[in-house]
């Protein structure tokens, strides 16, 4: 189902030959679309503007979606929608089991690489983005009827382990007795031990050959390591109530076996070159090459990727690639698309996206810092966050903040704001659903039947309508350019027609055929508001 807009906008075009620009009506007595074709055509034919816009009036055809166009001001074009269209439109969504969402004539298999977090080490604020706008993008694509493939390519591979595995061993420390902060806890010690024990660093770097040569001891004590943060990352992603299970782990040593291929291909085709015997591709125009195989002959995070982009095209099937990771890894990524293009591990036909994001400010505006001066980590922001509200409205809140801006920009957590229920807040539209589903049960316990939206005389009820006709423009749009705060701003300006709506139109003190629409009405915003949120990854409880 196209949407209203783009049936207008395919008309004019049709009439006129040029994008008409349709723009919301500012005011309700503009109609509901306005278009300033007639003045940009008007120019180029050096024709009075509204001599032209009174001809393109009758000239254009939707007659039967509009009421007849009306020529304002110095020529714009109003358009004003039939209510009955709009009706037709909004009830729709009601008895559509996609609400609206249009299901993709060409469904394409979509890798998404977002949470990442690494092993032994803390979850912190940039897993935490990642894995809230992935589990957006997850949603959203599925909705439209994509294969969606979550990658939760976690940091599970690295010289580190030789050095974790080795101190573990030596301290005596029984490794599955660990959580999360334990092994944390632990890997410092082994760091400073690292620095300050020639003997142990020795150890540990033999420690390292062992792993990556499959000794078992060793194997195992890494495989437990990993279970331990596994369990920890399992405790965050359950709290957030995120998509993400153990069968999308894909972590780093999952390419380990695939790395010196990688290299050879690279290298016999002439795409690398050994620089200072490092194995490096050099891209035009860049000064600092892509490191393929170090001079040691250690292979590093940017071979992994490229090891992951052949998997993912080859094995996986990716028509599309999806990367949700910080911004200062913009080159990063810059670079492994470029060298996969270049070695074809990347066709053509296959897209790759850096979604990049930025950071998390303290309500200082400055980056977040624990007291103590570290990185703060994930669990303690969500700690924070349901110390002001129980646990879906703290979800929600995150979640929203995280999502309603643009996602380059840094955003400040200030969690008594985003934990408001006024304002541009996740529970803000958690309230106008529920308060949608109060009124929807009180008519039921009165008796009252509702089915489709007949009547729309109020302005309130034609705006709203028009807003929840858009909803599955806006999905569409949101799957298209990854940029969630569209969806974000819909809903909000759905959850204020809304409102306005309330103010204006009584419910249920209404009679007969005017209080059944407007019931269904409300019941179309209630599952508008469901879903969508449902989109960003955000409950939608009936009650507040
Ligand atoms: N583990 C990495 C980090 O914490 C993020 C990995 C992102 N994904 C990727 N394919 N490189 O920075």
């Amino acid at each position: 189902m196209s949407s209203l807009l783009s049936q207008l906008t395919e008309r004019v075009q049709a009439a006129t030959g040029i994008d008409p620009e349709m723009r919301p009506a500012t005011k309700p007595q503009f109609g509901h679309f306005q278009s300033n074709v007639a003045l940009r055509l008007a120019k180029g034919e050096g024709r009075p503007p509204r001599e032209l816009a009174a001809e393109l009036a009758e000239r254009i055809d939707v007659a039967d979606l509009c009421e007849p166009l009306e020529v304002a001001g110095p020529g714009f074009l109003n358009f004003r929608l039939k209510s009955g269209v709009l009706a037709a439109a909004a009830s729709e969504l009601l008895a559509d089991p996609h609400t609206g969402i249009t299901q993709t004539e060409h469904p394409q298999t979509v890798v998404i690489d977002y949470s990442a977090p690494n092993v032994a080490k803390p979850m912190h604020v940039g897993n935490l983005r990642s894995t809230i706008i992935g589990d957006c993008f997850h949603r959203v694509l599925a909705a439209r009827g994509d294969t969606v493939i979550a990658q939760n390519h976690i940091g599970d591979w690295g010289t580190q382990f030789g050095m974790l595995v080795e101190y573990i061993l030596d301290e005596g420390v029984d490794a599955a007795g660990l959580d999360l902060d334990g092994s944390v806890a632990l890997y410092k010690q082994a760091q400073e031990r690292f620095k300050a024990d020639e003997a142990f660093a020795d150890a540990a770097r033999r420690r390292v050959v062992a792993l990556q040569g499959g000794d078992p001891r060793t194997m195992e004590i890494w495989q437990t390591l990993i279970e331990v943060s596994k369990a920890g990352f399992n405790e965050a992603y359950a709290r957030l109530g995120v998509l993400l299970t153990d069968d999308d782990l894909a972590g780093e040593s999952l390419y380990n076996a695939m790395l010196a291929d990688v290299a050879d291909d690279l290298a016999r085709r002439g795409i690398a070159v050994v620089d200072d015997g490092a194995l490096c591709v050099f891209l035009e125009g860049q000064d600092a090459p892509l490191i393929v195989r170090k001079s040691d002959g250690g292979f590093g995070y940017a071979a992994t990727d490229l090891a992951a982009i052949r998997y993912r095209t080859t094995q996986l099937g990716a028509q599309r690639i999806i990367y949700v990771v910080g911004m200062p890894q913009t080159h990063h990524f810059a670079q492994v698309f470029a060298v996969s293009r270049l070695a074809g591990y990347l066709p053509e036909t296959v897209s790759a996206e850096h979604v990049a994001f930025g950071s998390v400010l303290g309500t200082d505006g400055k980056m977040l810092r624990t007291r103590a001066g570290k990185t703060v980590t994930l669990q303690s922001l969500l700690d924070e966050a349901e110390e002001v509200a129980a646990r879906p409205i703290a979800m929600a809140a995150v979640k929203y903040a995280d999502l309603s801006n643009q996602l380059q920009k840094d955003y400040v957590f200030d969690a008594e704001r985003m934990t408001a229920t006024t304002g541009d807040t996740g529970p803000y539209l958690q309230y106008a659903h529920a308060r949608a589903t109060q009124i929807l049960r009180r008519a039921e316990a009165e008796g009252y039947a509702w089915e489709r939206i007949t009547v729309l005389d109020e302005p309130a009820e034609q705006a709203l309508a028009l807003q929840l006709s858009r909803f599955g423009e806006v999905v569409e749009t949101v799957a298209a350019d990854l940029q969630p705060h569209k969806l974000c701003t819909y809903l909000f300006e759905l959850a204020t027609a809304m409102s306005t709506f309330y103010e204006q139109c009584p419910v249920l003190k209404a009679d007969g055929a005017v209080r059944s629409s407007r019931l269904a009405l409300c019941a179309t915003v209630k599952k508008v508001l469901a879903t969508g949120l449902d989109l960003l990854g955000i409950q939608a409880p009936d009650q507040m």
